[in-house]
């Protein structure tokens, strides 16, 4: 996906399945005022409510439909895993990779998700990358070695044409489902970094055209000064994409001029 505006819920492990049919529904009731060839929206959606919701969103522009992690085989002895092959089957169209609750709950290292990027990209899914420091690695002033080796050991492995595919999102750990989201000097300052590893490993028009997605406390209230930072191209939203109201306020906040 080239770079664009990028409006985007995870809703994590939250919504019966009466509540996201729902949710999805009273999105789709408005957001194509808001979207346009630069302007997307993307759910990422719990396993189980991934056939229904991409079937209420099929044929629908500018919205697409993720699931929030996944295995990187495509089939065999994993119980309790979710394959690319499975998701291509039910017309998933991204997926999440590496957020940190992944990293942090579930134990997922830099080689696993540089293993599961690869497998996503094979399977046409557009990878979501996620990166971000601890609150103690921010005191101790490590974001950005902290960054640097995610990105590296995570997106590094990948071909100039594959790296022009990946989305990625900043997601300050300390920032997360906390209320305290980053300024947007602090989220603008990492998002430029970012961008400029992946021209000095890559190239200035692959960094140029890649979306970086800010996440992280965003809401209604500081999503327009977020998103007017030059190297944020959208968000990637936590408990505010759980009520539609807020989340397509988000998504009306974002700058119209570059939109
Ligand atoms: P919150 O918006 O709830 O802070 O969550 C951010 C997030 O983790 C999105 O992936």
């Amino acid at each position: 996906m080239k770079r664009n505006k990028i409006i985007a819920g995870n809703w994590k492990m939250n919504l019966s399945f009466v509540e996201a049919t729902q949710l999805t529904q009273d999105i789709l009731a408005q957001y194509q005022n808001y979207t346009n060839q630069h302007t997307k929206v993307m759910l990422f959606v719990p396993f189980v409510y991934a056939q229904k919701v991409a079937e209420i969103c099929a044929e629908k522009p500018n919205i697409y439909v993720g699931v929030q992690n996944m295995h990187y085989e495509k089939a065999g002895a994993f119980t309790g895993e979710i394959s690319p092959v499975m998701l291509n089957s039910i017309g998933v169209e991204a997926v999440i990779i590496g957020h940190s609750e992944r990293r942090t709950l579930f134990h997922e290292d830099n080689e696993l998700l540089a293993k599961k990027v690869k497998s996503a990209l094979e399977h046409n899914l557009i990878p979501v990358f996620c990166v971000g420091e601890t609150l103690q690695e921010r005191e101790t002033n490590q974001t950005q070695s902290v960054i640097c080796m995610q990105i590296e050991k995570g997106l590094f492995h990948l071909s100039h044409e594959e790296m022009s595919k990946i989305i990625i999102a900043y997601e300050p750990v300390w920032a997360i489902g906390t209320g305290k989201n980053a300024t947007p000097e602090q989220a603008q300052e990492v998002h430029a970094y970012i961008r400029n590893l992946i021209a000095t490993r890559y190239s200035t028009n692959i960094a140029q055209n890649i979306s970086i997605l800010y996440g992280g406390s965003m809401k209604p209230d500081n999503s327009a000064d977020l998103l007017k930072q030059p190297d944020i191209d959208g968000g990637l939203i936590g408990g505010a994409s759980l009520k539609a109201k807020d989340f397509i306020e988000i998504l009306q906040s974002v700058p119209q001029s570059n939109a």
